[in-house]
């Protein structure tokens, strides 16, 4: 169903990203992706036709690794779907206690390092191409502990909202919900993974977003979770929104 697309995918190395490279290659389409683990990366397309999919290694933190993701890219321009998934959790301490070389690191990787890498990528973008962001509950609404975490994700979707209105395609926002990840374990250690979706159950959102034409308003927002078991290629509804 996503023969004709061609789609980057950032933070494939692990959780909802490795699985959003699967998925969208497992429908045809032409998937780049990047993390810092090449090892993660390799894990990935295990399996994949490795003709669709490209591994960047790249730490997109640095200048250095999103110019190695923008030059890569130019081998699957003209990009039409771009999932900007990598994120950086940080301590769960109170705000009180925030170490500052944190506060700015995950703001830097969660905010500052997606926007750069936007710019770098946007020549190589199809006219109309989609973008989605992927944000958390907790940069809808804050909540104790989740620090840095929580207002970086609230910018995100600050940033996806000027996006939006200067961008000629669809800019969607997408809110896993808590998927059973690695990072989900690491802010969440007593929690049982297993009551949790798995990064597959979450998927009917992000591939109907990355369907060409989809016809969710741009600048909608979406919750993952509302989208469990529905079929992304007829109609899903959600937020109270159509999507089909
Ligand atoms: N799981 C949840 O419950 C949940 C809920 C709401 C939102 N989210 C969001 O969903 C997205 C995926 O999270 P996940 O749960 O799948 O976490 P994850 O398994 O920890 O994956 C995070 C990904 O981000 C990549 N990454 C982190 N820093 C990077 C950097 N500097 N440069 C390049 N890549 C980097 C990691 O790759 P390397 O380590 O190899 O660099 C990894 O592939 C994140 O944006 C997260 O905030 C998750």
């Amino acid at each position: 169903m996503l023969s004709d697309r061609s789609i980057l995918v950032t933070g494939g190395s692990s959780g909802i990203g490795r699985e959003l490279v699967r998925q969208y290659a497992a429908q045809g389409a032409r998937v780049l992706t990047t993390a810092r683990r090449e090892s993660g990366l390799l894990e990935t397309i295990q399996g994949l036709d490795l003709e669709r999919v490209i591994t960047v290694p790249a730490d997109i933190g640095s200048r250095t690794g999103r110019e190695i993701v923008a030059t890569e890219a130019m081998r699957i321009s003209p990009i039409d779907v771009v999932v900007h998934a990598a994120g950086a959790l940080g301590p769960k301490v109170p705000l009180a206690d925030y170490p500052e070389a944190a506060w700015h690191e995950v703001f830097h990787i969660n905010v500052t390092a997606v926007h750069l890498l936007h710019q770098l990528l946007t020549p190589l973008l199809s006219p109309t191409a989609t973008i989605i962001g992927v944000s958390s509950s907790v940069g809808r609404r804050g909540r104790g502990e989740w620090g840095m975490y929580a207002v970086s994700k609230s910018a995100l979707e600050g940033w996806l909202e000027v996006l939006a209105d200067e961008w000629e395609g669809p800019v969607y926002s997408v809110n896993p919900g808590g998927t059973a990840t690695p990072m989900r374990a690491e802010a969440m250690p007593d929690e049982d993974p297993a009551t949790l979706p798995a990064p597959s159950d979450i998927m009917p959102i992000f591939l109907r977003l990355a369907r060409a034409h989809p016809t969710a308003e741009s600048g909608e927002k979406f919750d993952a979770r509302d989208f469990i078991g529905a079929d992304p290629w007829t109609v899903a509804e959600g937020n109270g929104q159509t999507v089909g």
